[in-house]
């Protein structure tokens, strides 16, 4: 189905006529080496300052390989990535930028974390900005304790449970101060008080214009949170839209994944 397909909603993701967004990706489509099915196909998305972004699709459609084009981790085959209105150039220079103002969460911490201890991890990105010490020090203090790991930061990054390699993960992204957080489905392991934690965290990013994406399989996040929902079908944007529109539509809803039973026990919740 074309991107929109029947559905009408509106890919490109638009951000409105004259507003430059902070994110955008033009046509891009990526094909992994060996994998013979584009993992994007063609995806136009834009994402604006201030933007709550619930990114949804069922396993394997892409939500990873999109987050991993957001700060240059892979490189789209075809089309383009946009910085604040620049063209991604992928020389250092470029790379640097884009890392500065977009920060990704992975998936797995595993990838993400790769010093000897915490501190040394989240300070990585602040002393990679050419930072002074005092002042690395200073961003690494303030981002762990938001992550609540200040306690951990004498600790080996391999000697975490998962919960915590996510938090200190998502306080080295946090210690480069982005414009734009993505952070790719880490809600999942964190125990109900930190996700409760992660939700202030972004609740403030927003108050101070900057932009959040989350890639979820949680509907109740995505219906509760975001303004708008990306939804992701076969490397393909199947549809940029509020959740009310989403959760008012059952065979969008189907298209996500979501079967008639997750559907009734929805209803049924909401009854209560
Ligand atoms: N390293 C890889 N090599 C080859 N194919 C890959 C690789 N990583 C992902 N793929 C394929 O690319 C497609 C998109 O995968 P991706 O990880 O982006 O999906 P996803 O929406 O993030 O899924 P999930 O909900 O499971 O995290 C899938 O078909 C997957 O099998
Ligand atoms: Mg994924």
């Amino acid at each position: 189905m074309a991107p929109g397909g029947r559905f009408g909603v509106q890919p490109p993701g638009g951000v409105g006529v004259g507003v430059t967004p902070i994110l955008a990706l033009r046509d891009v489509t990526y094909c992994y080496p060996g994998n013979a099915t584009a993992a994007l196909n063609g995806v136009n998305l834009e994402f604006a300052a201030g933007q709550r972004v619930a990114l949804i699709g069922r396993n394997g459609s892409g939500k990873s390989t999109l987050i991993l084009h957001c700060n240059g981790i892979l490189r789209p085959q075809e089309g383009s990535v946009w910085l604040a209105g620049e063209r991604v150039a992928y020389d250092r220079r470029s790379l640097l930028r884009l890392r500065q103002q977009v920060g990704v969460v992975l998936q797995n911490p595993d990838e993400q974390l790769f010093s000897a201890s915490v501190r040394q991890d989240i300070s990585f990105g602040p002393l990679n900005l050419g930072l002074d010490e005092a002042s690395a020090r200073e961003r690494v203090a303030e981002a762990a304790e938001l992550c609540d790991v200040t306690h951990l930061l004498d600790r080996p990054t391999h000697a975490l449970s998962g919960g915590e390699k996510a938090r200190v993960a998502l306080a080295g992204i946090l210690a480069m101060r982005p414009q734009v957080l993505v952070v790719d489905e880490i809600t999942g392991g964190l125990d109900p008080w930190m996700q409760i934690q992660v939700f202030a965290i972004f609740d403030r990013l927003r108050q101070q214009g900057k932009t959040v994406v989350l890639a979820t399989h949680d509907l109740t996040i995505a219906r509760t949170w975001a303004d708008i929902v990306v939804v992701m079908q076969a490397g393909r944007v199947l549809a940029v839209t509020p959740p009310a529109r989403l959760f008012g539509d059952r065979d969008l809803l189907a298209a996500t994944g979501v079967s008639e039973a997750l559907i009734r026990r929805r209803d049924a919740d909401d009854r209560k």
